[in-house]
């Protein structure tokens, strides 16, 4: 691919609900198993930036779409360029729950796509993107499971269209795989497993 790092960067991507922490800690430790050394991380992050997106997602803050998703390609920059760059530059597998895709699916509900990926134009894409596709009651049932507080997004339809969203672009980018993740944990982890294997040899 002509990359500048010797590692792996895998970002894991879906609607709310859709299980990708759970699956990102699952693929992380069969990376493990082989050996590798791995870098588990997540957008929004737990910076400084990170922390005024959760303010907003949480309704504590009012916010404006275009301020969000200045916020997110911010926190990405910075995400990008102090800890996901070093780790690959060092020859390690990062798998990150959520990357861009997550902007242009539900930043681009409201805005512009080309404006979302223009002002994300500043980090590169991962080698690899994990789509796990769910529907929108399957994701509620989750949600409704873990028992969490709503974020801003996890309005009634709105998954439906963020969905929507994903798998257009999935459409048009290389680097996605589409994976159904309508299944019970372990068969939807043995699906990215399969996607993410072959792209590990030689790492
Ligand atoms: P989420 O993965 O749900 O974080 P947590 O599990 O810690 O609550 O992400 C928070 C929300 O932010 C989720 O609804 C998706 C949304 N989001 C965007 O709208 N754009 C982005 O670029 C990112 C990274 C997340």
């Amino acid at each position: 691919m002509g990359r500048e790092w010797q590692g792996l960067f895998v970002a894991i991507e879906g609607i709310d609900g859709a299980g990708l922490s759970t699956q990102t800690e699952i693929l992380a430790d069969k990376v493990r198993s082989l050996g590798k050394e791995v870098l588990v991380t997540k957008e929004p992050t737990s910076g400084p930036i990170g922390q005024i997106i959760r303010k907003v997602l949480h309704g504590e803050l009012k916010h404006e779409p275009c301020v969000l998703a200045l916020l997110f390609a911010a926190d990405r920059a910075h995400h990008f360029s102090s800890e996901i760059l070093p780790a690959l530059l060092d020859g390690q597998v990062v798998i990150s729950d959520r990357y861009i895709l997550s902007s242009l699916a539900y930043q681009g509900l409201f805005l512009p796509t080309s404006w979302v990926k223009e002002i994300n134009s500043c980090v590169p894409p991962p080698d690899l993107c994990i789509l796990i596709d769910v529907d929108e009651s399957t994701a509620r049932k989750r949600i409704e499971r873990r028992g969490q507080r709503r974020e801003i997004f996890e309005k009634e339809g709105d998954a439906e269209l963020i969905r929507r969203n994903y798998l257009r672009l999935a459409e048009g980018l290389p680097w996605v795989e589409v994976v159904d993740g309508r299944g019970p944990i372990e068969q939807v982890a043995d699906l990215i497993w399969k996607v993410v294997r072959p792209r590990l040899e030689g790492i």
